[in-house]
């Protein structure tokens, strides 16, 4: 990274504040850290603490110049009309996870067999519950929501995000059903806990670098700040048996539930082309599973109406929308 010039430090000094030029650091140039500092004094202005505003507005500052995400400095990220409390230990919502969730939600209205039987969706992975209370939020109620995460931390804080933001108005108070649950993905006595006639939707965005591309590629901020456990799957004995690569091993246990399962939609977020690539071969290479569901599209980062044939490896694959290969969709025989 090039170093920044003292000039910029002095400017930001001079025309903002002493604070602005601490912020400089991170966010490398002088717009947007003087954006990062109205946030951060919104942010002590509507938040009560016994410290006075000027020693917070310190801490704080010094926090983020660390390279702390802003996120975890300010609690909180905005996920569609929600607000998301984060904390360090979970994953912090990213704006592609809420592109999508908007995209399924339109596509889960339009097919509403009828408005009276309420949809239920399965969450995998849940963190902060940003999919499931996102969703709860799209949809018409009543909704029947179960989410699911291995991480105590993250239960407590999707539990936390449901009170919130019903609290705040932003989510309908409650005629629908909403659970978060903590589970292993990977347990064998999971299914009993999911039993259900039929999920309209299974979705997930499981862990999924690459331990080598986690130590090279992620941002020293993503190392440094959030969850291992949330972005890498260590899962060497499910590896082995489920004979996959290390970084696929979730889509190859939450493709064997939606076996199981059969729900009528299935989501799951991807790193990008290649990955997307592998998981519509292990979808293709299973005959239970191409014949459950032979809609199998890769979605990109806009998922908006916009469709383009594309070959990929030995299939040609719907690609919905533009920028780069985000999730894998499938649809029932049935749903279409
Ligand atoms: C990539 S994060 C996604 C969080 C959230 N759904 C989002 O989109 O922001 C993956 C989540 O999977 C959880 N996780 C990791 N291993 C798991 C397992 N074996 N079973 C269930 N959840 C697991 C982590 O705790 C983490 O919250």
């Amino acid at each position: 990274m090039p170093r920044l010039r003292p000039s910029l430090f002095w400017t930001a000094r001079r025309d903002i504040s002493p604070f602005a030029a601490l912020l400089l650091r991170v966010c490398r140039d002088v717009p947007s850290a003087a954006n990062e500092l109205r946030w951060i004094r919104e942010h002590i202005a509507l938040t009560s603490s016994p410290a006075p505003p000027k020693f917070r507005l310190w801490k704080l500052c010094e926090k983020r110049a660390k390279g702390t995400p802003l996120q975890y400095v300010l609690g909180t990220q905005p996920f569609g009309g929600l607000e998301i409390k984060c904390r360090p230990g979970v994953l912090i919502p990213r704006h592609e996870t809420e592109a999508y969730t908007t995209e399924l939600a339109q596509i889960l209205v339009r097919h509403q067999p009828s408005s009276s039987t309420p949809l239920s969706i399965l969450d995998l992975c849940t963190g902060t519950g940003c999919i499931a209370l996102g969703l709860l939020s799209l949809l018409p109620s009543p909704v029947h929501i179960h989410g699911i995460d291995i991480s105590p931390t993250a239960i407590s804080l999707a539990n936390t995000n449901l009170h919130h933001n019903t609290r705040l108005g932003l989510l309908p108070p409650q005629p629908s059903s909403i659970h978060f649950t903590p589970a292993d993905i990977f347990s064998p006595f999971l299914l009993p806990f999911l039993t259900q006639p039929t999920w309209d939707l299974l979705i997930s965005n499981p862990p999924y670098i690459s331990r080598g591309a986690f130590a090279r590629e992620t941002a020293r901020a993503v190392r440094n700040y959030e969850p291992r456990l949330a972005l890498v799957p260590d899962r060497d004995g499910e590896t082995a048996v489920l004979g996959c690569a290390s970084e696929d091993v979730f889509y190859a246990r939450l493709l064997q539930l939606a076996g199981i399962l059969a729900p009528r939609r299935v989501f799951f977020e991807v790193a990008g082309i290649e990955q997307a690539a592998r998981v519509v071969d292990m979808v293709r290479g299973d005959a239970r599973l191409s014949g459950f569901y032979p809609q199998v599209e890769i979605w990109r980062d806009s998922p908006h109406e916009e469709y383009e044939m594309q070959r990929v490896r030995n299939y040609e694959v719907p690609f919905r929308g533009s920028g780069g290969a985000r999730g894998v969709y499938l649809c029932r025989h049935d749903q279409r």
